[in-house]
């Protein structure tokens, strides 16, 4: 007979993301030259923990979208160092740093920045367009991106174009967009910076949920302080200099007076 070997354990596959540690040290930025010369940054040092909700909040002018750029690896015209886990971004070649912001970040922006001529559902698996042979998109596609938009509330919108949906539906597109890839961080520059303040507080809920109910890591810019106010970190910037950066208890939309979301979505 024969005999059986004890079972091993089953070795448990960690299935926890790696930590996701932004760090920028000494950070500063420049536009112009000679006497045209203008510091916009200024020795600007923080770190962005893994699970973090974090709004950077300022005047206009004050440095915001340069920061989130340079963050973002958009910019690399910088001095300073700009680490995500164990890369330095300035250490990368372009073709490194933007395959690194393709699998790793997702942004998204006040103006949504959807193609009017495709639907929500194709805005969403474009991404997996690139690489792959034209009119083709990866297995899988058109099912996530449906599954996406579910997520964000407007399961019955994929087949609609964006010039059919309303404001506060382009940017949940755009969100599901952000979020094709699973990414490990998102990047908003004025997410609600053009949509009213009830819709722009039910974007915010889509952030809270996510960052809650995901973990997902969220920098939000926005010159608004009750939308920076939803986050549970707070760095104010003043002329390029990094005046505050400060623990906060995240607002509910509710508590500002929003008492029906109205986001059907499983978020
Ligand atoms: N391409 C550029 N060339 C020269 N100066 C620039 C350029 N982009 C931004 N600046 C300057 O850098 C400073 C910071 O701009 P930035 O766009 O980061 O501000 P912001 O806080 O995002 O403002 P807003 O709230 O209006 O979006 C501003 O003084 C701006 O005029
Ligand atoms: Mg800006």
């Amino acid at each position: 007979m024969l005999r059986r070997r004890p079972r091993r354990p089953t070795r448990r596959r960690k299935s926890k993301r790696p930590a996701v540690d932004i760090s920028i040290t000494d950070l500063s930025k420049h536009y112009g030259k000679g006497q045209g010369r203008t510091r916009v940054l200024r020795d600007i040092s923080l770190s962005i923990r893994s699970g973090e909700f974090v709004s950077i909040v300022g005047t206009s002018g004050s440095g915001k979208t340069t920061l989130l750029n340079i963050m973002g690896g958009l910019d690399r015209n910088y001095e300073g160092a700009v680490r995500l886990d164990e890369h330095r971004l300035e250490e990368l070649s372009d073709k490194e740093l933007s395959r690194l912001r393709n699998r790793k970040f997702g942004f998204v922006f006040q103006q949504f920045n959807l193609l009017d001529h495709l639907t929500a559902g194709e805005n969403i698996s474009l991404p997996s367009y690139f690489g792959a042979k034209p009119d083709s998109t990866a297995p899988g596609a058109d099912e996530r991106a449906r599954e996406l938009l579910q997520k964000v509330g407007l399961g019955d919108k994929t087949a609609e174009r964006p010039p059919q949906l309303s404001g506060g539906q382009k940017q949940r597109v755009a969100i599901a967009r952000a979020l094709f890839h699973q990414p490990r961080i998102i990047f908003c520059d004025e997410p609600t910076g053009s949509l009213d303040r009830k819709t722009g507080l039910q974007i915010m809920k889509i952030f809270q949920d996510l960052n809650r109910e995901e973990q997902m890591t969220l920098v939000v810019v926005t010159h608004e302080e009750h939308i920076a106010r939803m986050a549970s970190r707070i760095i104010r910037l003043e002329d390029g200099v990094l005046v505050a950066d400060e623990a906060n208890e995240p607002v509910q939309p509710d508590e500002l007076g929003v008492l029906s979301i109205g986001n059907e979505g499983t978020l």
